[in-house]
């Protein structure tokens, strides 16, 4: 029974499409199971104790949400987790250690977890997977550097992580090195429009009018059939972005929703005189 409470309670705070306090949790969770508030209460207790929720605090209020102090499952394959804990790794699983820090990208919020989920799904396709030619990719705005991370820890042979910020830079260097990879992945603060390379797979985890503007700078570093990864905006552009893309070929393959956020994959096409 109390199990039974604990998983409705970790559901509830995971699944819900903002953040809530402690007291919407104990009041939605009392309701859903017939129990008391108290016995809510003292089974949210044992899930903070056991390092499974955790309290934040924003803006004068505090709110209960899943703990990334330990190791978490973001995707099928993928397992993001502090350096300093210990993770026994299942077969087909990716570890990514991750130190805590002041850039963006420790796992937690919606849009890394969207991008994660897309990548883990795109390069699991057997249509990837078996490609011959090594894959060459970039993360557009790399925070820690967690989805260049991915990217090589999911088979991509060339990595490039860019950002803007030289505090993200300089920690998505320490992520990668700590995960062993600085011979695939080059951090960089080089202007996207200055890179040489063109990639077969492109991710993006930016704010949606950085991402509209992108469209034909990121549309002119893709190879033809690549795959692009749009993540950061809200459900209400989602359609708004889409249309920006179709106008440089393309063509929206997956799409996801979590919290209110959206993650779009779109694949390069041909264009047609007509458009597509
Ligand atoms: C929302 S965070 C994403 C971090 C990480 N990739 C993730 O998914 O968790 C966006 C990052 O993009 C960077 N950024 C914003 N505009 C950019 C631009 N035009 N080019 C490169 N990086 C940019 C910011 O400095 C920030 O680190």
């Amino acid at each position: 029974m109390i199990q039974e409470l604990k998983r409705i309670i970790y559901n509830t705070v995971v699944e819900a499409n903002r953040k809530m306090t402690p007291r919407e949790v104990e009041k939605a969770v009392a309701r859903a199971a017939g129990v008391d508030r108290k016995t809510v209460t003292l089974a949210i207790k044992n899930l903070v104790s056991l390092g499974e929720l955790t309290y934040t605090y924003l803006y004068g209020t505090s709110f209960l949400e899943r703990s990334f102090d330990r190791p978490v499952q973001a995707s099928k394959r993928i397992v993001i987790k502090p350096p300093d804990k210990v993770y026994q790794t299942q077969p087909g699983e990716v570890v990514i250690d991750i130190a805590g820090g002041a850039a963006f990208g420790d796992g937690a919020h919606p849009t890394t977890c969207l991008a994660l989920r897309a990548l883990d799904s795109v390069l699991g396709d057997n249509r990837y997977a078996d490609q011959k030619a090594p894959m060459k990719g970039l993360d557009v705005g790399t925070g820690t550097g967690i989805l260049a991370i991915a990217l090589a820890r999911l088979g991509v042979q060339k990595v490039v992580g860019l950002d803007i910020d030289p505090c993200a830079v300089s920690e998505a260097i320490h992520n990668v090195s700590l995960n062993g990879l600085a011979e695939q992945i080059t951090i960089t603060n080089t202007p996207l429009e200055e890179l040489a390379t063109y990639f077969s797979i492109i991710v993006a985890n930016l704010a949606y009018p950085t991402l509209k503007r992108l469209s034909s700078l990121l549309s002119e570093k893709m190879e033809m059939g690549g795959v692009v990864i749009l993540s950061g905006f809200k459900v209400s552009v989602c359609e708004d972005l889409a249309k920006a893309y179709a106008e440089y070929g393309f063509k929206v393959i997956q799409q996801e929703m979590e919290r209110g956020w959206a993650c779009l994959t779109l694949c390069k096409m041909a264009l047609t005189h007509e458009g597509i």
